[in-house]
């Protein structure tokens, strides 16, 4: 009965937007020719594999060869990989989906007579004493894919060894970015989480969104989340004169807001209650945005789901086209993102802080500012655009290109080094007192409102995605931004340093290396104080500061 009445729900959202997507339809066979997928195309072959595959916890001692031929019973196995997160698991993708068909019907449902369990046949499973240990071919040695990255000190010794600036951006790109068993493992919990959801919305989908998909994502890095509704059958559809529709007077909602917030609360409860792994859901549905966050233990994701949130799908498909234009723009904005984070920049912690977002944005805008530009603007992937990637979404203009051989790029031949180099510049003196960046337009314009930093969100565009910056956290970026310009400019830094060891052997750090040590700049001299001085005079005072410190070092 619970499952009946909630079912209507759905059916009150969205009424006023206007989706004129034909996502399905859209032809990707010209990306593909450049070995460049669509992120449409990524979700469809991840998703597909998800729903063929399972997540298996398994003893370390666990025989991989007889593993295998027990789950061989029930199919062709396509891939499977182990990692380890309190425990070790494996991801299992079989050939056909009957296979987990097979596999779930002989499973049994523990319980013993203290605890009792509830029924709810997920495709997370536990396989226990397959054969005991023997020789060298149980799981411990066996390579568990890694996924997490590595931590700063090694990214820091790794960097060291490179022998160019150019080098040691790629290496740390390569030494973060997902692999591809973690993006499979990410879709595999969106198709567990989606079984829980489809008790309710038999044919909705729930897919990755934000990091985990846009080209930008760490190892590491949040879930984020969305229950798409719209992908159900009849909605968005106009009522016809005569026939059917769905009766669903009785559970309209006054708002869409207040919609998205009772399917979330809904669902929330749902994972919380019955959902395997899943362990501190937390309802935050009073957000701009409402969500449910929780833990998903079994694969270490810290996990945002949220329902109704368009907009975010198409910023994500915004960051991936620019991702895949140019391979320096993904590389430019980890190169980023770490240095931020290893300054305190940038925080797990939600506060004053400037986002990844926010940060992306702003690596997006440098390029687009560079000469000739690297990366087109938003406009003109916007007028490049076929009907097929028309899209308004509650009144904002969400439509860009999505088919990249229509894209032309001019030819700008500038290094990764350069590019690193340039942006802290760029950023150290940029008039973030007066300007906000726009994407839209590739270009800074008047503020429209009163914000230490003002980013326009680039489809919401009255928002202001780096609202939550305070002046004090401005200003840390802008002093950071100076020095890390100033020690990329000296050579001491900006050479290699002829394989020389530091004090514990460790590579002494050098070029990028060097700017992901602990900031020299102390502590942030007083805004007032340093508005009143020119950029130039503030960059003076900072060299001096620090080669008085390099010399204090050296005696
Ligand atoms: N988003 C947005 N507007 C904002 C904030 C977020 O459109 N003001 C969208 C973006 O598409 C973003 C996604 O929501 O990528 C997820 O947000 P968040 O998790 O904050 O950022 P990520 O890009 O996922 O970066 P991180 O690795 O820090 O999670
Ligand atoms: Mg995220």
């Amino acid at each position: 009965c619970l499952q009946k009445t909630d079912a209507f729900l759905h059916r009150s959202i969205g009424t006023d937007v206007v989706v004129a997507q034909a996502e399905a339809t859209r032809s990707d066979e010209s990306d593909e020719k450049n070995g460049r997928k669509s992120l449409h195309t990524l979700h469809v072959e991840r998703q597909e594999q998800a729903e063929r595959s399972v997540l298996i916890s398994c003893q370390t001692s666990t025989n991989e060869k007889k593993f295998l031929k027990y789950l061989t019973k029930h199919g062709e196995i396509n891939k499977y990989f182990f990692y380890e997160s309190y425990g070790v698991y494996a991801v299992v993708e079989f050939a056909n989906q009957e296979s987990v068909a097979s596999l779930l019907e002989g499973v049994a449902i523990p319980g013993g007579s203290h605890e009792s369990a509830v029924p709810f046949k997920s495709r997370l499973l536990s396989l226990r004493n397959l054969g005991s240990v023997d020789s060298s071919n149980q799981l411990s040695g066996w390579q568990c894919q890694p996924q997490t990255t590595i931590p700063i000190n090694e990214l820091i010794k790794r960097l060291s060894r490179e022998e160019s600036i150019n080098k040691q951006i790629s290496s740390l790109t390569e030494a973060y970015q997902l692999t591809e068993e973690n993006s499979r493992l990410r879709f595999l919990v969106c198709s567990l989480l989606k079984d829980i959801a489809t008790a309710y919305f038999p044919e909705c989908t729930i897919k990755p969104f934000g990091s985990s998909v846009n080209g930008f994502g760490k190892l590491g890095c949040d879930l984020d989340m969305l229950l798409d509704l719209d992908s159900i059958s009849g909605r968005n559809v106009k009522l016809p004169k005569s026939g059917l529709s769905l009766e669903y007077q009785m559970k309209r909602a006054n708002s869409e807001r207040a919609v998205t917030q009772s399917i979330l609360s809904v669902i929330g409860k749902c994972i919380d209650q019955f959902g395997p792994g899943c362990v501190g859901v937390q309802k935050i549905l009073n957000a701009r945005c409402p969500l449910v966050r929780f833990a998903h233990q079994p694969s270490g994701f810290q996990c945002d789901l949220t329902a109704n949130n368009r907009v975010a799908m198409k910023s994500t498909e915004l960051l991936y086209l620019y991702g895949e234009l140019d391979p320096r723009v993904r590389s430019l904005v980890f190169t980023v993102r770490c240095w931020a984070r290893a300054h305190g920049v940038t925080s797990s912690i939600p506060g004053a802080w400037i986002t990844n977002f926010s940060l992306t944005v702003m690596v997006l805008f440098f390029l687009q500012k560079r000469s000739p530009p690297i990366i087109p603007t938003l406009d003109h992937l916007r007028d490049l655009a076929g009907p097929a990637d028309k899209s308004v979404i509650e009144g904002n203009d969400c439509t860009f290109v999505s088919d990249f051989n229509k894209i032309q790029l001019q030819s700008n031949t500038e290094t990764q080094e350069q590019l690193l180099g340039e942006f802290f510049e760029f950023y150290a003196t940029f008039p973030f007192s007066r300007m906000s960046l726009n994407i839209r337009k590739g270009k800074e314009q008047n503020k429209p409102e009163v914000a230490p930093l003002h980013i326009q969100n680039p489809f919401e565009t009255s928002l202001n995605v780096s609202k939550n910056v305070n002046a004090s956290q401005l200003d840390r970026f802008v002093a950071l931004c100076q020095e890390s310009a100033w020690l990329l400019q000296q050579s001491e830094t900006s050479t290699p340093r002829g394989g020389g060891v530091g004090d514990e052997g460790a590579p002494t750090p050098w070029g990028l290396a060097t700017l992901l040590l602990p900031s020299q700049v102390a502590g942030i001299k007083s805004r007032k104080k340093r508005r009143r001085e020119p950029a130039s005079e503030r960059i003076k005072g900072l060299l001096e500061s620090l080669k008085n410190k390099n010399q204090l070092k050296k005696s």
